[in-house]
């Protein structure tokens, strides 16, 4: 593996693939002929890259989808937390159908009318001097990689092709070469080499590891989510982000934060930093920007980072377009008009509260923050037949990892319905007892 240091470890997966399923499904009191005849079709002309739940969902309002039959489920996975207004969200969705008859796509040859008004409230909003905008969140995390070094070359000096990017194990930030060349996930990486040089890994949540190679004068950023989500809703050690911001500043690297999965509310803040009161030097978000409504992600950071890259140096055609600068300031006003910081962090205690009442070796851990929530479910049972329990019972979530099933469900839900859910769930893992 040219350039980096893979330290393999047990965490691991990003989606728990499974093979595409053709044929028959476990027989649920849900799935029928019309939802086999979405996978069969699926499963001949697609690409073969996911395993999804067998589930084929044809509507979504708020934290419900149906699927063809006409069944209704409580969406606990929220499309991997892009959905965190909940679906079709009416004022996101008619900021959406507004613009939509009026501008949608100049691409940044020309300015548009809109894009400045997204780029004042969403820099406003986080206390950032800039915003890049992009589409995907992976796009996200490789805009925050080409600034972090082009700024160590301009500005910290660094001789040139030296520049290293430090990141850790158990990461997930996507699918592009670079981000499967920081990636400690078997399934992610093997077979796609050769792979980004200048990557470094240490351990998640290892100070004395992160010291070690921030002190390389070479080394000119660090990204790391505030809680690995992909990894299995991994939360570090409180403090962690207080000694990562410290050590960055002390050995002047910047310091990414992927906030795709974190950010937005989805923790019970609007940035899963701001639980430690804590401020990286360039932010990525994505997924909820937009309410699930389309990809939009974007880079915040200040300017003597930002400004280091000139014009023609990166872009999009997409990225920055009238209809997503639109969509994302009402995505973004919703998460603040509904409180929906809030509610995450109190319906997401409530949560981990009632699981917690699991007999424990039925369900060993349950973490999380806000409503990002995993648990370990005992080792001897498939989290993939829970979850197809879960499914015939009328909730949908998917594994992480092995034993880890994830929980976020839109942040919009109400007490009553996170009761209902739990029980659902309680229901659902005592089944395999
Ligand atoms: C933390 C994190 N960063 C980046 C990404 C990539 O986002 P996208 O799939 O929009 O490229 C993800 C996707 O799950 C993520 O969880």
């Amino acid at each position: 593996m040219s350039g980096i240091s893979r330290r393999v470890t047990k965490l691991a997966t990003t989606c728990l693939c499974r093979p595409f399923q053709t044929g028959a499904v476990k027989q649920g009191n849900v799935i029928g002929p019309k939802s086999q005849a979405v996978f069969t079709r699926e499963g001949k002309y697609g690409a073969h890259n996911y395993g999804p739940l067998p589930v084929a969902i044809n509507k979504g309002k708020g934290v419900f989808v149906w699927d063809v039959e006409g069944n209704r489920y409580y969406d606990f996975l929220s499309a991997y937390s892009a959905v965190n207004q909940g679906h079709c969200h009416p004022k996101i969705v008619a900021a959406l159908k507004d613009q939509a008859d009026i501008l949608t796509l100049t691409s940044r040859a020309f300015y548009n009318n809109v894009l400045g008004e997204f780029e004042e409230y969403i820099t406003k909003m986080f206390g950032y001097d800039k915003v890049l905008p992009m589409n995907t969140g992976v796009e996200g995390g490789e805009t925050a990689c080409k600034l972090a070094r082009k700024w160590g070359y301009q500005v910290k000096k660094i001789p040139e092709n030296k520049a290293k990017i430090v990141f850790a194990a158990g990461n997930f930030w996507g699918r592009t070469l670079a981000a499967i060349s920081s990636s400690t996930e078997p399934s992610s990486y093997t077979g796609y080499g050769p792979f980004m040089p200048g990557f470094t890994i240490v351990d998640y949540d290892n100070v004395e590891q992160l010291e070690k190679v921030l002190s390389d004068p070479n080394t000119c950023a660090f990204m790391v989510e505030p809680i690995q989500g992909e990894a299995g809703v991994v939360v570090p050690s409180d403090g962690y982000l207080k000694k990562v911001r410290e050590l960055c500043s002390k050995y002047n690297v910047l310091w990414i934060v992927d906030e795709v999965q974190t950010g937005l509310a989805r923790t019970g803040k609007r940035l899963a930093v701001d639980h430690e009161n804590v401020r990286a030097d360039i932010v990525i978000l994505g997924k909820a920007l937009s309410g699930g409504i389309l990809p939009i992600s974007v880079v915040l950071a200040d300017d003597p980072v930002m400004l280091t890259m000139k014009p023609g140096e990166h872009g999009s055609t997409f990225g920055g377009n009238p209809l997503a600068a639109k969509v994302a300031v009402a995505a973004l006003e919703v998460l603040e008009e509904e409180n929906l910081a809030e509610n995450s962090e109190k319906m997401g205690a409530l949560m981990r509260q009632e699981l917690s009442t699991l007999p424990k070796e039925v369900v060993s851990i349950v973490r999380g923050k806000g409503l990002l929530n995993a648990i370990v479910i005992n080792p001897n049972w498939n989290a993939w037949d829970v979850c197809l329990k879960l499914r015939d019972n009328g909730l949908l979530a998917k594994p992480t990892h092995g034993d880890i099933i994830r929980f976020s469900p839109p942040l919009i839900i109400t007490e009553e319905q996170m009761q209902e859910c739990v029980e659902i769930i309680k229901k659902s893992i005592l089944n395999f007892k």
